[in-house]
């Protein structure tokens, strides 16, 4: 069985005052029956790590440098993340493949660095709208998959996000029956590579413009495990929605 979770990105946003929504998430969620996840900005992180320690939400990165240190001045390693109390990191976001030109390889890389720290890795997948519209989508999924995902990766170590690029911050959504189909599709690679056994136990997560609204039902789809939101997880009382939704599958 896999274990549902609704994980937050809360990107470049935040200062010390964001700190209490975690206090107030813990307190309308103090044992989840699902996983719950922040990742906020890295100067947060320490903080947000002991604020919600002996709770059921659990912190983490949002990127992280492929080397354990050394001299790349303002980058953030796995192992720092991990020291600063994240449980996971969020990698190859379409933002930082955007922002940072970040490549499949470069993803892997620091998927390594993330498993070899012993955090779970997030690894982000998505096409663009022009990509969908020329239905090249299973195709683009498949080669981040391949290029992106590590050999030594397992159901521990690995969680798989599908980010469709113009669903996220947009309040567009694909369908459930795209959605079904990218996940079974994940799914069914996943399979082929590691293995049933491994193959079934990564988590898949769901994320672009996932609100309480819109929730329950995508948590209905096949393959999917749980959800990455952005914008509705800055406020806790947006993201309780979303975890009483999915406790409810
Ligand atoms: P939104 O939920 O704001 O669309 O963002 C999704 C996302 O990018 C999460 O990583």
């Amino acid at each position: 069985m896999r274990r549902k979770l609704a994980a937050g990105n809360w990107k470049m946003n935040g200062t010390s005052a964001a700190l209490s929504e975690l206090d107030a998430l813990a307190a309308k969620h103090p044992s989840p029956s699902v996983d719950v996840l922040i990742c906020p900005p890295a100067t947060l992180l320490h903080r947000a790590a002991e604020r919600t320690q002996g709770t059921g939400v659990a912190v983490g990165g949002q990127d992280c440098h492929a080397a354990p240190s050394g001299a790349h001045t303002g980058d953030t390693s796995a192992e720092m993340l991990k020291d600063a109390g994240a449980t996971a990191v969020i990698l190859g976001h379409s933002e930082r493949r955007e922002d940072h030109g970040e490549q499949n390889e470069d993803v892997r890389a620091k998927a390594n660095a993330v498993m070899e720290a012993g955090l779970q890795a997030i690894i982000c997948v998505g096409e663009s709208l022009e990509q969908r519209e020329a239905a090249n989508t299973l195709d683009i999924i498949g080669g981040q998959m391949s290029g992106s995902i590590p050999d030594r990766s397992t159901g521990e170590n690995l969680i798989v996000a599908y980010e469709p690029i113009w669903a996220i911050g947009t309040g567009k959504v694909p369908t459930l029956d795209e959605i079904g189909e990218v996940h079974d599709f994940i799914r069914a690679r996943l399979e082929r590579r590691f293995g049933e056994g491994v193959g079934r136990s990564v988590r898949l997560l769901y994320g672009g413009s996932v609100k309480p609204s819109n929730a329950a039902e995508i948590f209905g789809v096949s393959n999917v495990d749980g959800a990455l939101v952005g914008g509705a997880s800055l406020k806790a009382a947006d993201f309780s929605g979303i975890i009483d939704a999915l406790e409810s599958v």
